[in-house]
Parts: structure tokens; sequence; C-alpha cells
């Protein structure tokens, strides 16, 4: 949500800068900019509508020239997308300019204030303020870091900040409340980041700014400190374990296809996961009093699949709960566990959602892919899942990884709840473990037919993705992914609950899809091949997604995807790798924005 690039050096930095940017487009890509200084006397700032190519090509930003400079991508909350509203924000006398990613909750009374006194604003944003404060506060105190804390002690709501100043042309100041920022620590540079890989090609050292921290970076060294004392912090220096080759395309057209790939290797990772960490969790749920399992779209509908996991294995029913209706829900005590699910571990909604949880008393534990994340800092337990770099705005090996560690989290408390043996434990493991390779068989073999389906189909305006039991939250994630890279309406429901009500919409014009369990689930297997006959007798039309069983009735379905068996365990994971792959290609027929759909952002850091 918003990306932020800030480079200090001794060389030019405005293609570094950009390139910053550009690695970041994944947070926010309606429109960007950037300001620079050259050390001379001004601020240049440039910046448009567009994604950071175009804009590039428009204002030439990688053509300017200067040592220190911040630069922003955005995704609007506060005002239109336009070339005023976009970042940086000068101040009236355009002696300091600032990037901001979070939103400023009291921003409508600061403007007021601000314009009372003569500011003059150009954009709708929140932003603006902070430059107009910083004139305010410098005009007061004569001293940039003073200004600075005096407009941060202003602020409310969320903020990551980036701010640079005609007055002190050889720093970048920067702050963070709750919205992610990060400092890279380089040879001929420093770096500023809204994640890793805004500097993950120029330096693998970083530090990682706490809430009510801000710092003052130059181009050799840097200082963390205390917003409330104005004192140094100790930080530890992280060395990031990515490296720039894993976030780049490697041949694929898209990173979502790229990363549909990995996810063999990402099941591998979720496997190898130190079986200390799932049991530390496992045990934890099995002695709390009540166990939330939570997050936010992908990853609400993982929770979902946990869900079911832990009744199935664990022989425990844990609620599950949206991030963003988890206050209106939840009931909190000390002896209460969350289970926090997060690919970004950035999430505003989970994040708040947890805030509350430990301010109640309750332990949090966190699945989290990227590294230094604050939901895997703020944990109790934390597991970091390994799936490396996800760019792709729509997660797909993040959510398959974390569906694998639940899992596993679910086996091991069946074992501590003395309902599954050691032994049985370990048979299911080594069928997940048989996933990559007919994973990879899939990704072969079916590709092309869901590619003929999808262009087939790609006109139909509405899906219905039906499932039962753990085939629910398959349908549910299925779903998100049509709606979200191909801008098609799919709705996930549990194929039992169509008979009461949605059936009436089915005609032969009406479009379902149904995934249905291995023969060997009987009972699911057989209740879902009802629902389909339901579908069948008023003559709506049928993709059926199911396993190399024998004598399953293929009459039944209109089309269909047929997977190799598998045992149940691993079913489901098959099904929803070949949902990625038609919604994948149905955007491809529909000439989407695969990687960037219209209006998301990977991380969404706002409320
Ligand atoms: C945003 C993204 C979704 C993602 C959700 C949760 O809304 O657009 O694709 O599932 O955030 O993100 P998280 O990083 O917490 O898994």
């Amino acid at each position: 949500m918003c990306g932020i690039s800030g480079i200090i050096s001794t060389k030019n930095i405005s293609k570094r800068l950009v390139n910053g940017i550009r690695n970041l487009e994944y947070r926010g890509y309606d429109s960007c900019g950037v300001a620079l200084s050259n050390g001379k006397g001004n601020i240049a700032v440039k910046k448009n509508i567009g994604v950071v190519d175009e804009v590039d090509k428009m204002e030439g930003l990688s053509m300017m020239r200067g040592k220190v400079g911040i630069a922003h991508t955005r995704w609007a909350t506060h005002g239109t997308v336009s070339q005023d509203n976009t970042h940086p924000h000068l101040s009236c006398k355009g002696d300091f300019a600032c990037v901001h990613n979070g939103i400023i909750s009291n921003y409508r009374s600061l403007k007021e204030s601000l314009q009372k006194e003569g500011h003059k604003f150009l954009s709708e944003t929140d932003t603006e303020v902070i430059p107009h404060l910083l004139e305010k506060y410098y005009a007061k105190t004569k001293d940039v870091e003073k200004a600075f804390v005096e407009a941060l002690e202003q602020l409310d709501g969320t903020y990551a900040i980036a701010m640079i100043s005609l007055y002190e042309l050889d720093k970048i100041y920067c702050a963070k409340f709750e919205s992610p920022l990060i400092l890279g620590i380089g040879e001929d540079a420093n770096y500023i980041g809204s994640d890793f890989n805004a500097f993950i090609e120029y330096t693998k050292n970083s530090v990682i700014l706490d809430s009510g921290e801000y710092a003052i970076v130059t181009s050799g060294s840097y200082t963390v400190k205390d917003m409330l004392r104005m004192e140094p912090v100790e930080k530890e220096t992280l060395k990031i374990s990515w490296d720039a080759e894993m976030s780049k395309k490697g041949g694929y057209p898209h990173y979502m296809l790229k990363e549909i790939y990995e996810q063999p290797q990402a099941i591998v990772n979720a496997m190898g996961i130190d079986s200390h960490k799932i049991r530390e969790i496992a045990e934890a749920a099995s002695k709390s009093g009540q166990t939330y399992l939570l997050g936010v779209g992908t990853t609400f509908y993982v929770a979902k699949y946990g869900q079911y996991a832990f009744s199935n294995f664990g022989k425990r029913f844990f609620p599950c709960i949206s991030s963003d209706e988890f206050l209106n829900l939840a009931e909190i005590d000390e002896n209460t566990l969350l289970i926090a699910l997060s690919q970004s571990g950035e999430t505003y909604d989970t994040l708040n959602a947890i805030r509350f949880a430990k301010k109640e008393g309750a332990k949090v534990a966190a699945v989290v892919n990227v590294i230094g994340s604050t939901l895997s800092r703020t944990a109790d337990y934390s597991i970091l899942q390994g799936s490396g770099p996800e760019i792709c705005v729509i997660s797909t090996k993040a959510a398959i990884s974390q569906m694998v560690i639940l899992t596993r989290i679910a086996m091991e408390l069946g074992v501590i709840q003395g309902k599954i043996s050691e032994l049985e434990k370990n048979e299911l493991e080594r069928h997940i473990l048989e996933l990559p390779d007919t994973i990879q068989k899939v990704l072969n073999e079916n590709s092309g037919i869901l590619n003929t389906l999808a262009l087939r189909y790609s006109k139909i305006k509405n899906w219905l993705y039906l499932g039962r039991g753990i085939y629910y939250p398959v349908a549910l994630e299925s779903a998100l992914k049509m709606k979200e890279v191909a801008y098609v309406h799919a709705e996930g429901m549990p194929a039992g609950f169509l008979k009461h009500g949605t059936i009436a919409m089915i005609d032969p014009e009406h479009y379902a899809v149904a995934f249905v369990p291995p023969k060997e689930c009987e009972e699911l297997y057989n209740l879902t091949m009802g629902s389909i006959e339901e579908i069948k007798a008023r003559k709506g039309f049928v993709l059926g997604f199911y396993f190399n069983d024998t004598d399953v009735n293929g009459d039944l379905f209109d089309e269909k995807i047929v997977l190799p068996s598998m045992h149940p365990v691993a079913a489901p994971f098959l099904q929803l790798i070949a949902a990625q792959l038609f919604a994948y290609f149905t955007a491809i027929a529909l000439k989407r924005n695969v990687d960037k759909p219209r209006s998301l952002a990977k991380s969404v850091t706002v409320a």
C-alpha cells in the first residue's frame, strides 16, 4: 500500500531511486514521483499519473541528477488519482519534500489550522500537512530535527515518512508509526524502503524501524532515535536471506505464473520448517481456553482452510474470523491464542486485531512470509514460512504454503490431544510430501486444457464455486483468484448451501465450478455429487475439478479437469492450483493486468 524509496549517496542516485519504486510497484501503482537534490540549493520534484515506467518516460525521472532523494509509488486513499495528489509533496517555500505511506487521521483539522496560518495546499491528500508542519516548526526552531519531531507529534494515525530538506541536504529523515519502514545499509549509499525490494539489488544489510522511531540517514551513517525522548536506540542489523534474482520474473510472462510454478518448492520449504516450531504452536493451542484463526483476503480463506484442518486432524473447533471483523466478534482473555496468517506481515486489519488481543493478555502465533515484518516480530510464536518473495499482488504460493503449515500444526495438535498417533501423523506427512512431484505433473499436463477452457469461457460474467468440507475454503479462495485477477464475479459457497436459496438462479445460462473430493472421502464425495445432480437437473453448466478415481460419473460435467488421484490430506491442494491456473488464463484471455490488478495492493496497511 504505497511504496517508499529513499537513497543518499556520494554518487548520482536517480536510476537506483526509480528502480526502488519500480520494485515496490506491487504496493501501489496509480501514480508516482521523485524529489531529488543535487546539493546545490533546490529540491527538484517530478511526478505524474501512471506506473513507474510510464512516468519515467513522460517526466524523465531517471534522467534527473542528484545524490539525495526520495520517491513514492501511490495507491490512492485520500484524494483522487491526479498529478497534484501524487507524492512527493512540498512545503510552500519548497524547502521540505515528503513522501508518506499510511493515513493521517487528523489531517482535516491540521490542514484547516495551517491554512488559517497562511499555508497554501495544492493537493487533497492527508500527506501534504506534513511538509507544511515542518515548515511551520522549522520557522520556530531553526532546527530540522526538532521541527521533524514536533511535526510528528501532531500526527494521529499511521505513517511511514521520508523527508529531505534544503537546510540539511546531506541527510534523509524518516519515521515510522505502524506503517512499515526499513533502512538498507550499503557501501556507497544508505537506503530507505517500505520493504527490502526497494534496495535488495544493492544491499542485504537492513535495519528495521519500530513504531515510534525515526532515523537520520547520511550516505555513510545512520542514527535511529526514539520520538518521545529524541535519544538514540540500539538497533540490530538484519541480513536479508532473499536475493534480487528471486524477485525477478526469470523468463515467465508474469510473476503470478512464476509463483504458481514455485509452489512445489514452497511446499518443500513448508514441510522443512523445524518441527519444534510447529509443536510450540500446537501446544499453545492445546493449552488455550480459546484459539482463534484470523487473516484477511486470501489469508482469511487460508485460515478457513486451517479451521477444517484443526477440526479434521486436531479434533478441536477453532473459530475463524476475518481480521477486519475480529474486534466485533472475539472474546479475549489471557487464555486466548490467536493464530494469525499474513503473507506480508504488515496488513493493518490483522495487526490491529493482534494489538487489541495482546492488550487483553492474549498470546499470538503467526505464520508469515516476509522476514522482519511487524507481525513476525510482535507475535509470541512466529513461523517464517520461507516461500521466497511473492511479487504478484495475487497470492498463490504463500497461501498454499500457509495451508500446509496449518495442516502440520493441526496434525501435531491431534497427536498432543491423543486423537491421532505419531505414526499416523508421519504417514499423513508422507502424503503431503508427495505433493511437489504431483503438482509439477499437474502444471505440466493440465495447463493446456485449463488455458483452452479459460479461452472458451472467458466471456462468462458469473461463476458459482462449490465445495463441501475442506473443499469449501478451496472454493472460496479459488473464487477470490477469479475476482482479483480476471475481474469476473465468482462466488464461493458450500455445495450443500446451494439448495437453500441460490438454486433458484440455476438455469441453462448459469455457470458453476464444482470441487469434487476423492471418492474415498465417501460421504463428502456423494454429497458433492448430489449437489452437482441438483444443478444438472436444472440444466445448469458444471465445470468439474475431480480426481482420477475410477468410475466418477463424468457425464454429469459439461467440462472437466481430471487430476491425479491423491490421498485426501493432499488432494485439495491440487484443486486449488488448477483453479489458480484457470483464473490466470481467464485473466490473460481478458487482457487483464495480471500482476497488478486494478484497485488492489499487495499489502494493505490502512484501516
Ligand atoms: C490485500 C491483498 C490480498 C491479500 C490481503 C492480506 O488485500 O490485495 O491479496 O490477501 O491483503 O494480505 P496479507 O499480507 O496479510 O496476507
